[in-house]
């Protein structure tokens, strides 16, 4: 850690309470005064000098008078530093980040997290807790929607892009905010795809899937990291000392701030590591700097401090001098990242001088396009693009919707900017769609108030369902094309939102169906929140656009695609699933010794009762309105030492009558190892414009070392090994679709 001055003097001044303060991260809650103007539990702690950051404040008077209590509490006059949950923009809200990343468009994701950085701060805000850089194969689990999808190397490029965006040239850059990577680590590998349950994995999965983005965001330079509420085979991350002080701290030199998740020290009891005392002294040997919430570090170290801790029957024991030390690494670590803001010289940095927000408009702008490049097309029999003279039959609970277009974990984003879809189809094409409800979200009313849970976005339409889908039909019939504007609610995905069965709601699909059948050309639009089970939707529709939750313009960025305004070019960043028993699902299988041939077959892999003919659309999937021809790809050499790079060259052409956004996508197989690799793997990709009729030829370069993998016994056992001999190299425009060339390194 770098010393600083400032940090060296405090340090030197203060008592062990006023170091445990440090370590304690309050939520804003209900703010400094009850409705009786009673002073609420935060202004006690502030008063008492025991909370080191806030989180959750809304607005820049908030922050200041927060700020202001604090001093007053602190014999030191220590600042906080405030924090906010940042995850897919600010006030504006883009597409959810799983949207994000099928755009596959590393600078514009960089602008996202730029603006919404720049939106953050003007409020007075110097840390977010993003970018999620959480892996996740599994749809059924509802934080998919947050995070870049199911591929290690498209998630470390979101990563680095994220962290960039958000901090500009450093932590304490006007304008910019620290980077907080979560969640540490293979929170998106939940057992049973429930949120919050543990993951049991392979080490090897460990360090080449999961742990790669954080890799990538601690080198890009991020400031923090929150930890996961899992275990991490059988041993909860709030007390992994092998992989935060192990592998984060000293495997990558990272030299941040470690926060918890909320609540995440105490939950260390539920998950039966022992009381109160020693779940803390847990926490914080395995390097969690700050407790968020639970304020378990300020009740309980206070006695570990004094006491030290002897726990025969859970084999720990710690004196007081092991304890206080442990207690002044963290400590340095909050106060130099208060000095890493500016916080030290100056207690209102950030506050005082905020900077003013960035127009909204050049955000909406920015919001419209990243939704345009968010969407993914994956059919069109010729329908789209629409003329704009066509008389549209807009059909769907989410043709007007504007909560659930801004998608799960939106804290500070508003519902009333969002344009709805009947709007943008009306602005894009000059002329009103005619509307109907079609269908509730869900039949369950159960399920309907467990959405709910903040704040009503799915409403019930009372008349009985024969009626509701009799008038669709009447509005469809008097149309020349039917758009059903289907999914899931916002709360249908995100945290503690983990679904049985990840697929369009049954209400919904008895729409598309009785759609279907009038035999209309009919586009279905799906806003969801996950990557939902597809089955036959691909068959009923002539044109399928996978729109996410968009943010404030996502509809307005799926009309300019309908109607032409704008070129489809989103790629899938993680696998639809057929069916949604299917899950956990990856592109990146590994090859078992009965390998699927393609459709069932006795005594090989597959599914029984899966269709044959059910449509897949696998990672990195994805249409334009042109289509592009791959040439066969060439290779600078087929064999060669290992010291040598290869280059891969393959020639695209644009073989349509418009503009294409094609990403050239390149993966690699290693068929002869020493133990079972994955089936292919993304290595490389590029995104190319092409006009209608160009070619333009892309070269990839390979070095040998870029086909390690890792062995792992053990965390601590790990290493990387490189076999010499074949890879097989794998280019085209999605993970299916490809043609292979081979090269050897020899040694
Ligand atoms: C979530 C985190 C979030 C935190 C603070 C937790 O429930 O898991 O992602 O940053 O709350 O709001």
């Amino acid at each position: 850690m770098d010393s600083h001055p400032a940090v060296d003097a405090l340090m030197s001044q203060m008592s062990l309470d006023e170091m445990i303060g440090q370590l304690s991260l309050l939520p804003a809650g209900e703010g400094l005064v009850t409705g009786a103007q009673q002073p609420t539990s935060l202004s006690r702690r502030l008063d008492a000098g025991q909370v080191g950051a806030i989180f959750g404040t809304k607005s820049l008077a908030t922050v200041r008078a927060m700020q202001e209590r604090a001093l007053e509490g602190s014999r030191l006059g220590i600042p906080l530093f405030f924090a906010e949950d940042v995850i897919h923009g600010h006030r504006t809200i883009f597409p959810l980040g799983i949207a994000q990343a099928c755009s596959w468009n590393m600078r514009l994701i960089q602008q996202c997290a730029a603006f919404a950085a720049a939106e953050a701060a003007a409020e007075g805000l110097h840390q977010v807790y993003a970018p999620m850089i959480d892996v996740t194969r599994d749809a059924r689990w509802g934080r998919v929607a947050e995070g870049p999808g199911e591929d290690p190397h498209l998630a470390s490029r979101i990563a680095e892009a994220m962290t960039r965006g958000f901090q500009g040239a450093g932590i304490g850059t006007p304008g910019r905010v620290a980077a907080c990577l979560k969640h540490f680590v293979a929170y998106g590998a939940p057992d049973s795809g429930r949120d919050y349950d543990n993951a049991s994995l392979a080490w090897e999965d460990l360090l080449e899937t999961y742990l790669p983005p954080f890799a990538a965001g601690v080198k890009a330079g991020a400031a923090s990291v929150m930890v996961a509420f899992n275990a991490v085979n059988k041993l909860p991350m709030h007390a992994n000392g092998p992989l935060i002080e192990g592998w984060l701290r000293r495997g990558q030199s990272f030299e941040g701030l470690v926060v918890s998740d909320y609540t995440g020290v105490r939950e260390l009891v539920a998950h039966g590591l022992g009381d109160a005392a020693i779940c803390v002294a847990r926490a914080l040997h395995a390097g969690v700097d700050m407790d968020m919430v639970g304020e378990d570090y300020l009740r309980e170290l206070p006695a570990l401090l004094r006491d030290g801790l002897d726990a025969p029957d859970v084999g720990l024991a710690f004196t007081a001098q092991q304890l206080e030390a442990l207690v002044r690494t963290s400590c340095r670590r909050v106060l130099t990242f208060k000095a890493q803001l500016g916080l030290l010289e100056d207690p209102y940095a950030g506050i005082t001088d905020a900077p003013q927000a960035p127009a909204r408009d050049k955000g909406r702008q920015l919001a419209r396009r990243a939704a345009v490049r968010s969407a993914v097309l994956l059919k069109n029999d010729g329908l789209l693009p629409l003329p704009r003279k066509a008389r549209v039959a807009l059909i769907g609970p989410f043709a007007a919707a504007r909560a659930n277009m801004l998608g799960t974990w939106a804290v500070s984003g508003r519902a009333e900017d969002v344009v709805t879809l009947e709007e943008a189809v009306t602005a894009v094409s000059g002329r009103a769609p005619s509307v109907a409800w079609g269908a509730n979200i869900v039949d369950e009313p159960w399920l309907r108030q467990r959405l709910n849970v903040h704040g009503v976005t799915v409403s019930d339409d009372p008349r009985d369902e024969a009626e509701v889908l009799a008038e669709a039909i009447r509005v469809a019939e008097g149309a020349d094309v039917i758009i059903a504007a289907v999914g899931e609610a916002k709360e249908h995905a995100g945290e503690s939102s983990s679904r049985l069965s990840p697929d369009l709601p049954a209400s919904q699909c008895r729409l598309i169906e009785a759609l279907a059948r009038l035999g209309k050309p009919l586009l279905v639009v799906v806003f969801a929140g996950r990557p939902l089970a597809i089955g036959r939707l691909a068959e009923q529709a002539n044109a399928l656009l996978y729109a996410w939750h968009g943010g404030v313009a996502g509809p307005e960025g799926v009309a300019d695609l309908i109607f032409g305004a704008a070129e489809p070019s989103g790629r899938l960043a993680i696998s639809l699933p057929g069916h949604p028993g299917e899950v956990p699902l990856t592109y990146a299988a590994e090859p078992t010794g009965r390998p699927h041939p393609g459709r069932f077959a006795k005594f090989l892999t597959g599914w029984l009762d899966m269709p044959d003919d059910l449509p897949r659309f696998p990672f990195g999937f994805g249409l334009g309105y042109a289509t592009v021809a791959y040439g066969a790809p060439t290779l600078s050499q087929h064999a060669l030492p290992s010291t040598q790079a290869v280059e891969l060259s393959v020639t695209v052409t644009n073989t349509g009558r418009r503009k294409a956004i094609e990403t050239v996508q390149l993966y690699a197989s290693d068929p002869v190892a020493r133990v079972t690799r994955p089936g292919r793997k993304l290595i490389d990709f590029t995104q190319v414009t092409l006009a209608a009729g160009e070619s333009r030829t892309l070269t990839f370069r390979l070095v040998a070392d870029r086909f390690r993998y890792p062995l792992a016994p053990s965390l601590e056992a790990a290493e990387w090994v490189r076999d010499p001999g074949l890879i097989q190299l794998h280019v085209g425009p999605n993970s299916r679709d490809t043609q292979m060339v081979e090269v050897t390194w020899l040694s």
